[in-house]
C-alpha cells in the first residue's frame, strides 16, 4: 500500500471523533488534505461543522470541500484540531513544519481542547530528530538569528547546522506569517523540552516545530492496519 492511501486511511479513522457541532482545526499537508476532503464529503451530506484552517492553502481546500469557516477571533476555543506530522515519538511529541505552517498549526492546537495526529507508519519514530526541525523566524537580522539557532541546538546536546529553507526556484521560502524557515538538521533530539526551551528563547524565533504536550492521540496508518496510540 502506498503510503498515499495510508494517510488516506488514518485520515478517515479520524473522522470517527468528530461529532456534530463541534469547531474543527483543521491542519496542513498532505494527510491533512485528506482528512478536509473526507470531512467535506460529510459535511456534504449534512454534518454541520465549523473549520479553522491552518494555511491559505488548507482554507482553499476547506472552501472547495463546502466546510464552513471561521477564524480563531470569531471562534477562539476549538473542540478539536486533526494534523498530520512529520515525526511522531511514543510520548506523542512531534516534529511539525515540514510544509512551511508549523505557526498557525501551533496557535491552532493550542487553542484546542483535542489535537489528534493522523499519519503514516513511516512518520512514528523511537527519537524525534531524522527530520530536519523546521524553525520559524523574522527575516530581519537573519544570519545572527541562525547562528543563534544553531548555538542553542548545540547547547541543548544536539548540534547540527540550520539551512535557510528555498523554493524549487532558488528563493527563501515565505511563510503565511511572512516570515522565513530555519531546517535544524539534529539526526537525534535527546531532549526536545530542554531544545524547545532554548529556541523560544532566541530573539528572532517566532515559533519551532517541537510539538510537546500538545497532541492527545495520534492515528497511526500501516500495512497491518490503523492503530491508535494515546
Ligand atoms: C505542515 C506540517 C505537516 O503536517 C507535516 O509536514 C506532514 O505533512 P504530510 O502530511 O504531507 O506528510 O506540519 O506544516
Amino acid at each position: 500500500m502506498s503510503a498515499d492511501s495510508l494517510k488516506r486511511e488514518a485520515a478517515a479513522r479520524a473522522l470517527d471523533f468528530v461529532e456534530p457541532g463541534m469547531r474543527l482545526g483543521l491542519g496542513t499537508g498532505s494527510t491533512a488534505k485528506h482528512f478536509v476532503a473526507l470531512l467535506g464529503e460529510r459535511v456534504r451530506a449534512g454534518l454541520d461543522v465549523v473549520g479553522v484552517p491552518t494555511s491559505e492553502a488548507t482554507r482553499a481546500d476547506a472552501e472547495a470541500a463546502g466546510i464552513r469557516l471561521a477564524t480563531l477571533d470569531e471562534v477562539p476555543a476549538l473542540d478539536l484540531t486533526v494534523d498530520g506530522a512529520d515525526e511522531i515519538a511514543p510520548d506523542l511529541s512531534a516534529i511539525k513544519g515540514g510544509g512551511g505552517a508549523l505557526l498557525r498549526e501551533k496557535i491552532v492546537a493550542a487553542a484546542s481542547a483535542r489535537m489528534i495526529v493522523i499519519a503514516d507508519e513511516a512518520k512514528w519514530v523511537d527519537t524525534l530528530g531524522r527530520f530536519p526541525l523546521p524553525v520559524e523566524v523574522v527575516p530581519f537580522g537573519l544570519t545572527p538569528t541562525l547562528r543563534a539557532v544553531e548555538a542553542a541546538a548545540q547547547a541543548a546536546g544536539c548540534p547540527g547546522p540550520a539551512r535557510l529553507r528555498r523554493t524549487a526556484e532558488g528563493h527563501a521560502f515565505v511563510t503565511d506569517g511572512g516570515h522565513f524557515i530555519l531546517d535544524l538538521a539534529l539526526g537525534r533530539i535527546a531532549d526536545p523540552a530542554g531544545l524547545a526551551d532554548r529556541l523560544a528563547a532566541v530573539p528572532g524565533v517566532v515559533e519551532h516545530g517541537l510539538f510537546i504536550g500538545l497532541v492527545r492521540l495520534a492515528v497511526i496508518a500501516g500495512a497491518s492496519g490503523v492503530r491508535i496510540e494515546t
